[in-house]
């Protein structure tokens, strides 16, 4: 299954997406890391973050809310244990970058980048829960933050997008100015409603959802950049089996990612990584590159 792209060599597609699995706490021992072909950490900011007064997550059967806005340790406390914890995995390594302002992005973005063991470099362009963050609806900040850590490191690039609204036009922008790889997507935003108390359940009122819910949304925009711009694409969004990354990998998801499948069951991500080595197997395949956007060409 393993396929090399832009240098890296991936064991398979499957991704943990960042922020579910926090940085491993309550995953060690549990997720067997090394069986992904990568694993993106929690977004970080240049400080600790505390995020947003809790409740931070509410499952249900086929949604995930959640309003963690942002919490993490900060750059250095990451750069100090949890990397040197992760450093010597056998599997890719993504950091997720986040910031407040766009030169806090360039900041954060020079500090990790040095970070040897560290193959890839997401920008959170599109965080829902903290105001202001959704930096990937304008033209200016993507062109300044990519300009910049462009000139930084050659190390690549991934853009993570919102699903909402008319995002081809921004990630023309990105891949304009040098985004290696689309991540489809962040969190749309919804509200929950606590009808025993009757108000918003979260204390920002609105909040990310994921999971299953977001699956076709997020399919479309990923049949749709793939349409346009055939250019690399990360599918994220309520992949809870093997069928579902095959749609998304069909729709032109180069890498498929992993979420909040893993609060139902924290073996998805390794059991999605099984099933789909099967399929190819079956289908006589040695790696899924060529079933990438199948069904999105001009057949119908
Ligand atoms: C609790 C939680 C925390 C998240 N934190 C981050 C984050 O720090 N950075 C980020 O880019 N995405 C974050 N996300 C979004 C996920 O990476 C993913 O884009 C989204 O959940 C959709 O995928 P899913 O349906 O597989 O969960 C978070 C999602 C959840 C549920």
């Amino acid at each position: 299954m393993k396929f090399r792209f832009l240098d890296i060599e991936f064991k398979n597609p499957v991704i943990l997406a960042s922020g579910p699995w926090w940085f491993g706490e309550e995953y060690e021992g549990k997720i067997n890391f090394e069986k992904l072909g990568a694993i993106t950490f929690k977004s970080l900011t240049k400080e600790e973050r505390v995020g947003n007064p809790t409740p931070y997550i509410l499952v249900e059967d086929y949604v995930v809310y959640n309003s963690v806005g942002l919490k993490n340790p900060g750059i250095n406390k990451f750069i100090s244990d949890i990397y040197e914890k992760f450093k010597n995995l056998d599997t890719v390594l993504i950091v997720s970058i986040a910031g407040h302002s766009e030169d806090e992005f360039i900041e954060n973005f020079e500090k990790l980048s040095k970070l040897e063991k560290v193959s890839l470099l997401e920008l959170n362009l599109s965080c829902p829960n903290v105001s202001g963050g959704l930096f990937c609806f304008n033209k200016q900040s993507i062109k300044y933050i990519l300009e910049n850590v462009k000139a930084i490191s050659k190390k690549p690039i991934i853009v993570k997008f919102s699903p909402e609204g008319e995002i081809l036009p921004y990630i023309e922008t990105s891949l304009n100015y040098g985004a290696d790889i689309i991540n489809l997507a962040n969190s749309p935003i919804g509200l929950k409603i606590d009808i025993e108390n009757k108000k918003p359940f979260f204390y920002r009122i609105f909040c990310g959802y994921s999971g299953k819910a977001v699956k076709p949304l997020i399919l479309k925009k990923v049949y749709e950049t793939y349409k346009a711009f055939k250019c690399p694409i990360i599918g994220l969004g309520g992949i809870f089996s093997y069928q579902d990354a095959l749609e998304y990998i069909f729709s032109g998801a180069l890498f498929v990612s992993v979420g909040s499948a893993i609060y139902y069951d924290y073996k998805i991500p390794e059991r999605i990584v099984a099933d789909l080595q099967n399929y190819l197997k079956e289908n006589g395949l040695k790696n899924h590159l060529e079933l990438v956007g199948i069904a999105s060409k001009d057949s119908f």
